[in-house]
């Protein structure tokens, strides 16, 4: 099916951005949210993305007008009956998500596909609550998407192959690079993040390091920023989300760190909110400081454990392999699912994590884990695919063979 035209619901962070990425590939979106100065924020976002490319001399101010004219901001579903796509990026509550798909299912025609932006939700959940699951799936774009390439596309269990194709296609005519990911809770990209994103934010709690040190160390490790960057910059509370849910969806292994619940009880959201783990602007911040002692010494957290920028990467790598198990996607999308997502590179190369286990050693990285394993708890139990390949002497690239084939 082609796709003439698009709707966005929700013109928050992400709806805005969305609707200029399609009109920036020529298509017509219709824009609705149910707040006027969200709406209109919405508008402003995707005019200063146009406004960019304008004052960098990528694009002429008539030519910025005429993208500009393809978006019909609303707070009706009035212009909703000739669409053949809707993007939903309403707030992460599946309440919400379900309740927008029901309006949408009256709005809409029949052959609408309805795709949603959820960063962690059940699209079978999502897909459920309509009449036509055959028809549901996620489309996980990127924050910031009008520069981020990588496109998750995540059929649930009623998506019809028609609707994957036709999305896939679609992702591509929006010059993303759409990658087809397994249901699971987190999808591939932030399931893979969260671990990380969690140890670190335990490494910290428990004294191992400052959060300038972690962001410092898995800078010059090879990630484009550290970890607290990367978490003011998402915003505390959707990492507290998705956090929350991938710990009710995996147990353990996913625990989130206490500090996060102490930052939002404060009211630091993030760059968003002018602070986070670090204050914005200002850097390190004393209330934080404040904070971890008062974990440390009601004894809620851990002390005198060690930071190592391994005990960061590895349970990314570590849920890379769980991923392969699970047959969440092929070794390759992995690999280029986070290269594209995240921007990971190692020794200076775009590389992603099962490949960086191969340049590192199968043997090592699993030595590592069940050294980790020891010191800090079962959540760095080594996934079985990298004991397995240890075992048959698949070693990476000292041997030829890890995850991937080496020549
Ligand atoms: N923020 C990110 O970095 C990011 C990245 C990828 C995916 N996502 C996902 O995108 C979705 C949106 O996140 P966001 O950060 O843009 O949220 P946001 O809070 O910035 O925006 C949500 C918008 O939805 C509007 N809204 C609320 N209820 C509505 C309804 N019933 N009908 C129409 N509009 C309604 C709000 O007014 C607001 O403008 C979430 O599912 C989130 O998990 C977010």
């Amino acid at each position: 099916m082609y796709i003439f035209k698009a709707g966005v619901v929700g013109a928050g962070t992400m709806g805005g951005e969305i609707a200029q990425v399609i009109t920036y590939s020529g298509l017509p979106v219709v824009m609705k949210d149910i707040d006027q100065e969200m709406l209109d924020l919405g508008m402003e976002k995707i005019r200063s993305i146009y406004q960019r490319r304008v004052d960098k001399g990528k694009m002429s101010a008539s030519e910025m007008q005429s993208k500009l004219d393809l978006v019909t901001p609303t707070l009706t579903y009035d212009e909703f009956e000739d669409v053949d796509i809707v993007i939903e990026a309403v707030p992460e509550k599946m309440a919400i998500k379900q309740a927008v798909l029901k309006e949408l299912e009256e709005a809409c025609p029949e052959q609408t596909i309805f795709a949603s932006n959820t960063s962690a939700l059940s699209i079978s959940e999502m897909g459920a609550a309509t009449d036509k699951p055959h028809k549901m799936i996620g489309m996980h774009f990127f924050n910031p998407a009008h520069v981020m390439k990588l496109v998750e596309v995540i059929p649930g269990l009623d998506t019809g192959q028609e609707t994957i194709d036709d999305v896939v296609m679609f992702t591509e005519s929006l010059r993303k690079i759409p990658v087809v990911v397994k249901e699971c809770p987190g999808f591939l990209v932030n399931r893979l993040l969260m671990p990380y994103l969690n140890e670190a934010t335990k490494a910290l709690e428990e004294g191992a390091a400052t959060a300038a040190e972690i962001d410092q160390a898995v800078t010059a490790w090879g990630m484009p920023m550290g970890p607290f960057t990367l978490m003011d910059m998402l915003g505390i509370d959707v990492c507290g989300h998705v956090g929350e849910y991938l710990y009710e969806e995996y147990g353990e292994r996913m625990a989130p760190a206490k500090l996060f619940f102490k930052l939002l009880e404060a009211g630091r959201l993030g760059e968003k909110s002018g602070a986070g783990f670090y204050d914005h602007p200002g850097g390190e911040s004393a209330q934080v400081n404040e904070m971890i002692e008062a974990l440390q010494s009601a004894g809620e957290v851990p002390t005198g454990t060690l930071f190592s920028v391994e005990r960061l990467m590895f349970p990314l790598i570590n849920e890379a392999a769980l991923c392969i198990q699970e047959n969440i996607a092929s070794l390759t999308d992995i690999d280029m699912s986070m290269v594209a997502g995240t921007g990971m590179t190692y020794e200076g190369e775009r590389v992603g994590p099962l490949l960086i286990a191969d340049k590192i050693g199968l043997d090592v990285v699993l030595e590592t884990l069940q050294e980790l394993q020891e010191a800090l708890g079962p959540r760095f139990r080594p996934a079985r695919p990298i004991k397995l390949r240890v075992r048959a002497g698949h070693l990476g690239e000292k041997t030829g063979r890890g995850f991937h084939e080496h020549t």
